[in-house]
């Protein structure tokens, strides 16, 4: 028989952190079959190995792979055709996004978010979902196989001033739902996750290292990482095809499903003003550089 396998991207750090531990620490305590393997994806090695050794847990696998790299795609397909596991959790948590203006960041930036959030999900699902499929009758709900797709509440609506992550957040969500009808024969679930603003490093990371910390209205919304985690595995564990989290959240996706677009975006731009644009910032600086002038723009919507 094959092995029994989860994958989380993005287990390294922050939210894919939180469910590696989430999943580690499930010894089948809420019925579901612990995993012979948890595969733990992320480019830096020395902190899944960090983390391994930290939970003291066997069964965790550090792969490697930068999931923008064709080469390290192409690497995971060939270990998973050599290895034929049972995938029975797939978790692409992997992301980023870099805050500022489409005219001032590299055109390699916008290229990197839509690989990573994009791209890389989209391909790493489908390169899975053949180890996915079992045909078993008698499997019980909570034992069915399961996708988990972290999006964003940013992908509920554009986002001047985060253009292209909030973007590719809305395609993680459209992708996800469509997946959820496409698998549903197969009895494979799909949840897309859609969380604000959550307490990890990805804000530093989004502005360069200019704020650890969220700001105005966001920062009085922060999630928990682990909390986050344990609900979006309770939400795929209920079929759940989308799980937005917290109450913040949920009246901003009521809000973009109700108000014109274009006046929560003028609204909203009022409310959080870009405190100074880039282009603005480059010229009292003297500057020509893009991602120190990106870190002072303000922007509106979810995270
Ligand atoms: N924090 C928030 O406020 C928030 C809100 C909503 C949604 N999200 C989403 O939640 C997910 C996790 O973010 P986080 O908050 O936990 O941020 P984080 O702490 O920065 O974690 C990002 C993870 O993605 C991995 N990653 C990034 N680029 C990669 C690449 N090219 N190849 C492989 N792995 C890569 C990183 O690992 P390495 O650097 O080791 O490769 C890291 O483990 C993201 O999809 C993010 O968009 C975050």
């Amino acid at each position: 028989m094959s092995k029994h396998i989860a994958i989380i991207t993005g287990a390294s750090s922050g939210i894919g952190k939180a469910f590696l531990e989430e999943i580690a620490n499930d010894r089948g305590v809420n019925g579901a079959t612990p995993f012979d393997e948890i595969w733990a994806v992320a480019r830096s090695e020395d902190k899944l190995i960090e983390i391994k050794t930290l939970l003291g847990d066997d069964r965790i696998v550090p792969v490697t792979a930068d999931l923008s790299s064709t080469e390290d795609m192409t690497r995971l397909s060939e270990r998973l055709a050599s290895e034929k596991p049972q995938i029975g959790l797939l978790i692409n948590c992997a992301g980023m996004g870099m805050k500022g203006l489409v005219e001032d960041h590299p055109a390699k930036t916008l290229e990197d978010t839509i690989d990573v959030n994009c791209t890389s999900l989209a391909k790493l699902t489908r390169i899975c979902i053949p180890y996915m499929i079992v045909r078993d009758p008698s499997r019980t709900k909570d034992k069915r196989p399961r996708i988990i797709n972290i999006a964003s509440s940013a992908g509920f609506l554009p986002q001047p001033g985060f253009a292209a992550y909030a973007a590719s957040k809305a395609f993680v969500i459209s992708f996800s739902r469509a997946l959820y009808y496409e698998l549903k024969d197969h009895r494979i679930i799909v949840t897309a996750i859609c969380p604000g603003p959550v307490k990890t490093d990805f804000q530093r990371k989004a502005t360069g290292g200019a704020q650890a910390d969220f700001t105005g209205i966001r920062k009085y919304v922060v999630a928990d990482p682990v909390k986050l985690a344990k609900a979006s595995i309770k939400a795929s564990g209920k079929g759940r095809q989308i799980l937005v989290y917290g109450f913040s959240q949920k009246a901003l996706h009521v809000a973009s499903k109700i108000i014109p677009t274009s006046w929560i975006l003028t609204i909203e731009k009022k409310m959080m003003p870009v405190e100074k644009t880039a282009s603005e910032v480059k010229e009292d600086k003297g500057i020509s550089g893009t991602d120190e002038s990106a870190k002072e723009v303000n922007t509106a919507g979810g995270i």
